[in-house]
C-alpha cells in the first residue's frame, strides 16, 4: 500500500549511453537508473576514452570528444547484453569497431544476425571470431534494410550506425518499443535526423556530426509493470508514479480483465486489487503487445488467479526457465513448448528459490510477497541488473524484505 516512484528505463539507458559515443561534444543524460548494467557501460565508455562525470546518482555528463579507441574488449563488456550497441555506435563514429560478444540474461539462443545484416547493408564487413565482433567499413552509406524479425536491438543498432552515414537509411519492420523512440529522440536532440521511430518504418538521414545537449531518459515500463503486479498480487492499493501510462496499456487492460481497478493520471497509475482475481490468457508480442519482459511476473500473478490461465511466449524461445523455481512456492504451472498452462492456486508458500535471470528474479520476489512464510531468493545479482533499490521500494510499500 502506498506510492512507488519508477526510475529511468534500463533498456533505454543501455542504448542511450553507447549512443553518446557518437556525439562529438557533451551529452548530459538525466533520469538514468542506478543499476549494474548502466555502471558497467559507464566504465566501458571511459575505457574508450570518454570523460564521464557523475553529476548525481541518476545523471551522467559524457564528453564524447575525447574518445579515441574503437575496441571494447574488457571482460565486463561481454557480461552485458547491451554491449552490442557499442558496435553500432563505434562503427558509426569511427567506421570500425571491435567488441566482446554480448552476454546478459540467458534464455536460449540470442542471435544478432539482423544487427549484422544491417551493418553490412550500410557497407561494413562484419566478422565474428574469438568471442569478438569486428566491423569495418571504408565508409557507411545509407540503404534500405528489412528486418526479418522485429528486433529492438537490431533496430536501435542500425539506427546508431546510420546517423552519421552518408545518405538515407530506411529500416523496415522496425521495433516500436518506447525505448526505440527514446533513443531516436536522444539522437535527434544531439543533432541527428531520425524520423518515424515508434512506427515500423524508420528513416535516418545521415548528418555530419552530433554536437551534444541535455536529455532525460523515459521511465521504465517494465519496472512500472512489476510494481503494478506487486500491488495486484498482494490485493494492495498502490500508486505507481513517474510513468507514461500509455506505455502500460497492454498491462493495464489485462489487469482490468482480471478484475483489478486501474486509475490513470497524467504520470501515474493507481492499482487497486481485490482478493480474488480472474484468470486470463496472455500472449507476449513486440510493442504495443504484452511485453515479454513482464511475462514471468504476469505468470506469477496468474498463478494465484481463480481458474486456468495460459501464457504464450512468442518473443523468446526459452523464457520459462523460472517455472521450476516458481513451482517451489506452490504455483501449478505446466509448460508445453512456448505455452504455460497455469492452474490458479489459493495460496503460495515460502520456499528457497534462485533467480535464473533478471525478470525471473522479479517474478520470484512477487511470489515471495504473496507467499505465506519466508522465501529466500538466491542469485539476486540478476535482479540488481535491472531494478534500482528494490528492497527500499518494497519496504516502503509494506513488504518485509531484506538483503543478507
Ligand atoms: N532476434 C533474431 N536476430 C537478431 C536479433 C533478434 O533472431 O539479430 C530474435 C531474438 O532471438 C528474439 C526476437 O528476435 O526471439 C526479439 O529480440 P530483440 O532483438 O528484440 O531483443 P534484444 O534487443 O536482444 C531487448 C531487451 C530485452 C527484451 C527484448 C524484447 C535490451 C538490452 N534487452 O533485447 O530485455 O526482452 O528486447 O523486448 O534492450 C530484459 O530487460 O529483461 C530483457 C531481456
Amino acid at each position: 500500500m502506498g506510492d512507488v516512484t519508477i526510475n529511468g528505463a534500463k533498456n533505454a539507458a543501455v542504448a542511450i549511453l553507447p549512443a553518446a559515443l557518437l556525439v562529438d561534444g557533451i551529452s548530459e543524460i538525466e533520469n538514468l537508473p542506478y543499476i549494474d548494467d548502466v555502471m558497467k557501460l559507464k566504465r566501458a565508455m571511459e575505457d574508450l576514452g570518454a570523460v564521464v562525470n557523475v553529476e548525481d546518482k541518476h545523471t551522467l555528463k559524457i564528453d564524447g570528444s575525447t574518445i579515441y579507441d574503437y575496441k571494447a574488449i574488457n571482460e565486463y563488456v561481454g557480461n552485458i547484453r547491451a554491449s552490442y550497441y557499442l558496435i553500432g555506435a563505434l562503427l558509426g563514429r569511427f567506421k570500425k569497431a571491435e567488441v566482446a560478444m554480448p552476454g546478459g540474461c540467458n534464455f536460449g539462443v540470442r542471435p544478432i544476425d539482423q544487427h549484422i545484416k544491417g551493418f553490412e547493408a550500410l557497407g561494413a564487413t562484419v566478422k565474428v571470431e574469438n568471442g569478438m565482433i569486428k566491423a569495418y567499413a571504408d565508409k557507411l552509406v545509407g540503404n534500405k534494410i528489412y528486418l526479418d524479425v522485429v528486433s529492438v536491438g537490431a533496430t536501435i543498432n542500425v539506427m546508431l550506425a546510420a546517423v552519421l552515414a552518408e545518405g538515407t537509411t530506411i529500416i523496415e519492420n522496425a521495433a516500436k518499443e518506447p525505448h526505440v523512440v527514446d533513443v531516436a529522440n536522444y539522437l535527434n536532440m544531439m543533432g541527428a535526423n531520425v524520423k518515424g521511430a515508434g512506427t515500423d518504418v524508420i528513416r535516418i538521414k545521415g548528418v555530419e556530426k552530433l554536437t551534444g545537449g541535455k536529455y532525460s531518459t523515459i521511465p521504465d515500463q517494465i519496472e512500472a509493470g512489476t510494481y503494478m503486479i506487486a500491488a495486484a498480487i498482494t490485493a494492495g492499493d498502490v500508486c505507481v508514479r513517474n510513468i507514461i501510462p500509455e506505455h502500460m496499456y497492454s498491462v493495464s487492460l489485462k489487469m482490468m480483465e482480471m478484475g483489478i481497478t486501474i486509475e490513470e493520471g497524467d504520470d501515474y497509475i493507481r492499482v487497486i486489487a481485490p482478493e480474488k482475481l480472474k484468470c486470463a490468457n496472455v500472449k507476449t508480442l513486440p510493442h504495443p503487445g504484452f511485453p515479454t519482459d513482464l511475462q514471468p511476473q504476469m505468470a506469477t500473478l496468474l498463478s494465484v488467479a481463480e481458474g486456468t490461465s495460459t501464457m504464450i511466449e512468442s518473443v523468446w524461445d526459452n523464457r520459462f526457465q523460472y517455472v521450476d523455481e516458481l513451482k517451489k512456492t506452490g504455483a501449478k504451472i505446466k509448460v508445453e513448448g512456448r505455452m504455460a498452462v497455469i492452474e490458479g492456486v489459493k495460496e503460495l508458500s515460502g520456499a528457497k528459490v534462485a533467480a535464473t535471470d533478471l525478470r525471473a528474479g522479479a517474478a520470484l520476489v512477487l511470489a515471495a510477497l504473496r507467499a505465506k512464510g519466508e522465501t529466500v531468493i538466491g542469485n539476486v545479482k540478476y535482479i540488481d541488473r535491472g531494478y534500482e533499490s528494490i528492497e527500499e521500494k518494497l519496504t516502503a510499500l509494506g513488504a518485509e524484505i531484506e538483503r543478507r
